[in-house]
């Protein structure tokens, strides 16, 4: 007979945890951020702005995974692995909170500095690098998916292929 209690007690435990876990999960995921919209493997949030697409087995969109690579070799140097900031840069999974598309876009090409802090901390221009400029879109995603909390730390296991107008726009943006 005490077995059976146990049992129950055990089952009601486990189905709370349960329920916990995928709340926060969800929770974790704006509905801003919702893909609903698709072209050439790019998606698109209902504003219409660039966001990421994540299977439930962890398969990251051709962007997230371009912006991953893109985003290592230029921005980790300052903003730290996965974004999640050093001495020499803010976080940008919690910069991306509350920065729009166009403050991101506008901040990286233009630069920024913070004259007021005691240490001069500069962000350059990366307005003439086309290395980083022809795929700005790509880390923008990146990093929404990191900021959301729908991406974890490191290489994103599995990614969708490549589409012909990723390849297409790359070329013509990067000049022979
Ligand atoms: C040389 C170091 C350095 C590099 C390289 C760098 N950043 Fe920054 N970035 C900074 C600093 C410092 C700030 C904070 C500037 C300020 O507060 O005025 C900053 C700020 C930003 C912000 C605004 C954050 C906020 O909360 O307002 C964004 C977005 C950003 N960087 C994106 C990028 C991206 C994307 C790259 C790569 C293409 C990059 N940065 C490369 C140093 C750097």
């Amino acid at each position: 007979m005490t077995s059976h209690k146990i049992d129950w007690r055990f089952a009601l435990l486990l189905g709370v945890l349960l329920i916990g876990i995928s709340g926060v999960a969800e929770a974790a995921i704006p509905a801003s951020s919702k893909a609903v919209k698709e072209e050439g493997g790019k998606y698109f949030d209902a504003k219409g702005d660039p966001t990421y697409k994540i299977g439930p087995d962890g398969k990251v969109d051709w962007y997230t995974f371009s912006g991953f690579r893109r985003y290592n070799g230029t921005c980790d140097v300052c903003h730290g692995p996965d974004g999640a900031g050093s001495s020499f840069g803010p976080d940008l999974t919690n910069s991306l909170k509350s920065l729009s598309y166009s403050d991101f876009q506008a901040i990286v090409s233009g630069g920024k500095q913070d004259v007021n802090t005691a240490q001069t901390l500069v962000m350059p221009a990366f307005g003439t690098n086309k290395n980083v400029m022809c795929y700005l879109d790509d880390i923008y995603i990146y990093l929404r998916a990191r900021s959301d909390g729908a991406l974890g730390r490191g290489r994103p296991q599995s990614h969708e292929e490549k589409s012909k107008d990723a390849t297409d726009f790359e070329n013509s943006c990067m000049g022979p």
